[in-house]
């Protein structure tokens, strides 16, 4: 690397992430850090049952509690028309409850006062009287004979069905599986599980009664989306709405849903006058934000005696919780799940979903996810290793002979995606060298005669990342573009305004360097500005791995605006024609002249000096950036485990992961990206856990019952990578921040199947607990 490159800062340095400096030295502003002048306080008292009529609820002695301002309730804010909100999936959800509660936490009244402790102390003296009524806890109930219905405020709504939907080929599918020499079946359950980010949700709301401005702060991963969606629902002109994202601390999808407390805070704003602030302690986090997961999933794979795939057949099953919340894009009902064929060429497939209504919170967030691409691959990387044990294959050799070849990009599966590229044998070629996998199925052998129970699993995923292209993906109607504005100062340096927002990313220091690359003006004197919608250009926000697809994308292609109009400012001040010219990064010179040449600084202070006659003066502009595709990032995960036959407890000896995300921006952020991702991948297969006894009341509401994996259980990682660049990025960039907790879970799950298959164990539901893999191993008569 050259040293003019490294000052530069551009695309392939790992330099330090810009935005460290305040984070390191405390000096974040999160929104529970922003105190305003005369702010109020929130505390929403929250359902105790699952599902209960309620009768009547007395705020009488709330409302007397000194330093109480208001105590809102449904039926308060029924009379402006805000006890319902549409959620993203265009279905209706209750601010707060008037009829019924239909789940634990579900909001039902709110203290508003002086301080946070006076409304919690009050919001305990609200009396509710409930009518509790049976509660639904699974789809398998759901759709029970005589299940109590949920949604009974809504008309010609009989059951608890909320929707059906398939793709793929029916017909072709099960007359491939008539052919078939094996079919290999999978019942597999992706549990409930929560983002958890570090930071809560929460908002302040404030409203100005003299100009009728409503300002929010709020821990939002889409503020744009979230302004119009406000604009909609109160009817406040959108000009008058600015929804401001400050320093969020993680996100991971939990961030995109509107929730009620951000309405209920606002409304009460609006009527007191004086700024609200809420926001949410761990448990309501934890019990009634959007949740991930929760696919009840069959698979059945068919092959032809050489072990080659012919077909694909999928059901699921969604629990949805009580109001259809799902963050996803509107033509796909469960989410981008039909890229359940994965990384192999399967001829034909058919995948049908059906989403129910039970009592739990709603939420169904693309957690690290693009939208249910997290179960899709765990389903068909757990049936390809279930089948290679079947068939007595080898995992990897089974893999290899199913992959889609490099030479078949661009390739579209059966269900009709079009991946535009990828090269699945050199990244599993990769990951063996890594293992030393011949080697390592020698010692796994010697192992097991020896009586340990070790073994290997792998997964080799296919991710679809970077929603749009619009015409397909939309949320809510809107088209899943995204923006960058820049703006060159007369110095030479520069403002980017982004449509996205990052939660911890990186993005103050990537989206510089594609600048630095593309307009060479070093990444250190971009500053970098996401989140208030006042200022930056509209765009969709950061989710779903979308911000280096679509974002980063839009950043390159304004550059390359500005590098046009500099190329016409440089032609004037170097007495040259325009064609003449040729770009070095940070300069334009004379062809043949390399001494007659201008930086891109000294163009700046003209664009502002002295532009040619008839041009407009400054350097700046916009891009809104389409997509053409998705992009398709990819990999290969291997994972070794021992298996302790006393306790059932795992150990991961070995986690190797090599990752595809075409070029990568800063390498450092992609490894620290991968290092989360495989972490969180690790707490699901084995911790993570939000369930539900019987009567609908929700066990993992803290993290003494849901279980985080800390830096002491986290494995090991060993990274490598490949590079296949996306070809219709402008930078050959692919997204990468949600692939590792894509791709993992399969990877550990596999292993401890190869341990146990011995055993003729071949299914074990996440997490594997101590317990269950203890109760695996008794079952199968196994003794220590
Ligand atoms: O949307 P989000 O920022 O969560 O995800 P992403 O774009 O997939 O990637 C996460 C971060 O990794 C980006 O913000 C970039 O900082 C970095 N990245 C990169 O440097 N090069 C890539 N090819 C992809 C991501």
């Amino acid at each position: 690397m050259s040293s003019t490159m490294h000052m530069h800062g551009g695309i392939g340095e790992s330099i330090k992430r810009k935005e460290d400096a305040r984070f390191l030295h405390g000096k974040g502003n999160y929104l529970d850090d922003m105190i305003l002048p005369g702010m109020l306080h929130m505390a929403i008292l929250r359902s105790p049952h699952a599902h209960a009529r309620i009768k009547s609820i007395d705020t009488a002695a709330a409302s007397a509690k000194p330093g109480v301002i208001a105590v809102v309730t449904g039926e308060l804010m029924a009379q402006h028309k805000l006890a319902w909100m549409p959620t993203l999936s265009g279905d209706t959800q209750a601010v707060l409850a008037t009829d019924k509660v239909r789940f634990q936490g579900q909001e039902v009244a709110a203290v508003i006062a002086e301080t946070k402790y006076q409304a919690e102390d009050a919001r305990d003296l609200i009396v509710v009287d409930y009518d509790v009524l049976p509660a639904v806890i699974s789809p398998d109930q759901a759709k029970a004979e005589g299940a109590a219905l949920i949604r009974d405020d809504k008309e010609g709504q009989k059951d608890n069905h909320i929707y059906h939907w398939e793709s793929g080929d029916q017909a072709k599918t099960q007359a491939a599986f008539k052919n078939a020499a094996k079919v290999v079946h999978l019942q597999t359950f992706y549990p409930r599980c929560h983002p958890a980010p570090l930071e809560t949700c929460g908002c302040i709301a404030d409203v100005s009664s003299v100009t009728g401005k409503a300002v929010i702060y709020m821990t939002s991963q889409a503020p744009h989306a979230i302004r119009t969606v406000f604009a909609l629902v109160t009817g406040l002109p959108e000009q008058n709405i600015r929804i401001v994202s400050p320093d969020i601390g993680g996100g991971f999808g939990n961030k995109v849903p509107v929730y009620p407390g951000y309405v209920v805070a606002t409304a009460a704003s609006l009527l007191i006058g004086r700024p609200v602030k809420w926001v949410e302690d761990r448990t309501e986090n934890l019990i009634s934000t959007g949740f991930a997961r929760d696919f009840h999933m069959t698979g059945d794979l068919a092959l032809d005696k050489d072990g080659k795939m012919l077909a694909l057949h999928v059901h699921l099953d969604s629990d949805n919780g009580a109001f259809f919340a799902d963050a996803q894009p509107s033509k796909f009902k469960a989410g981008l799940f039909h890229i359940v064929t994965g990384s192999y060429d399967i001829p034909t497939a058919h995948v049908t979903a059906d989403g129910y209504y039970t009592n739990k919170a709603p939420g169904g967030v693309a957690y690290r996810c693009s939208f249910r691409v997290t179960e899709a691959s765990y389903l068909i990387e757990r049936l390809v290793t279930n089948a290679a044990l079947e068939i007595g294959m080898d995992q990897a050799e089974f893999r290899m002979k199913n992959f889609i070849q490099p030479e078949q990009f661009p390739y579209t599966s059966a269900t009709g995606w079009v991946y535009d590229s990828g090269d699945y044998p050199k990244a599993m070629n990769v990951a063996l060298e890594k293992l030393g996998y011949d080697e390592l199925r020698k010692d796994v052998e010697a192992r097991r005669k020896k009586g340990e129970v070790t073994g290997v699993g792998i997964a080799s995923f296919t991710e679809v990342v970077g929603a749009g292209h619009g015409a397909d993906f939309d949320i809510l109607g809107l088209r899943m573009f995204d923006s960058a504005e820049l703006r060159v100062h007369p110095t030479g340096k520069a403002m980017l305004r982004m449509g996205t927002k990052s939660q911890g990313q990186g993005h103050e220091t990537t989206f510089a360097q594609i600048v630095a690359e593309e307009l060479g003006i070093p990444a250190s004197d971009v500053a970098v500005e996401e989140g208030d919608t006042d200022t930056a250009p509209y765009g969709l926000g950061t989710y779903a791995s979308r911000s280096t697809p679509v974002a980063g994308a839009a950043t390159a292609m304004v550059s390359r605006k500005l590098r046009e109009k500099a190329r016409k400012i440089a032609a004037h001040l170097l007495e040259a024609a325009e064609e003449d010219l040729e770009w070095e990064r940070g300069k334009f010179s004379v062809k043949g002249s390399p001494n007659r040449s201008k930086t891109i600084q000294e163009i700046a202070f003209a664009a502002y000096t002295n532009v040619p006659d008839g041009m407009e003066a400054g350097l700046e502009g916009v891009h809104y950036y389409d997509p053409p595709n998705m992009t398709y990032p990819f990999g290969t995960y291997a994972v070794v485990v021992d298996v302790d036959k006393g306790t059932g407890q795992v150990k991961v000896r070995r986690m190797v992961a090599v990752d595809d995300c075409g070029v990568r921006i800063n390498p450092m952020i992609v490894e620290g990206q991968i290092h989360g991702g495989l972490t969180e991948g690790y707490g699901i297969a084995f911790m993570e856990l939000i369930t539900f006894d019987a009567d609908g009341n929700c066990i993992g509401s803290n993290f003494m019952d849901y279980l985080l994996p800390t830096a002491w259980e986290s494995p090991l990682f060993e990274l490598g990578e490949t590079t296949t660049p996306s070809p219709h990025h402008p930078l050959g960039a692919k997204g990468v921040g949600e692939s590792p907790t894509v791709g993992s879970p399969a990877a550990y799950v596999n292993a401890v199947i190869d341990a146990l298959s011995p055993y003729g164990v071949t299914n074990i539901d996440m997490p594997l607990s101590p317990d269950k893999v203890w109760a695996a191993l008794r079952g199968a008569g196994v003794t220590e």
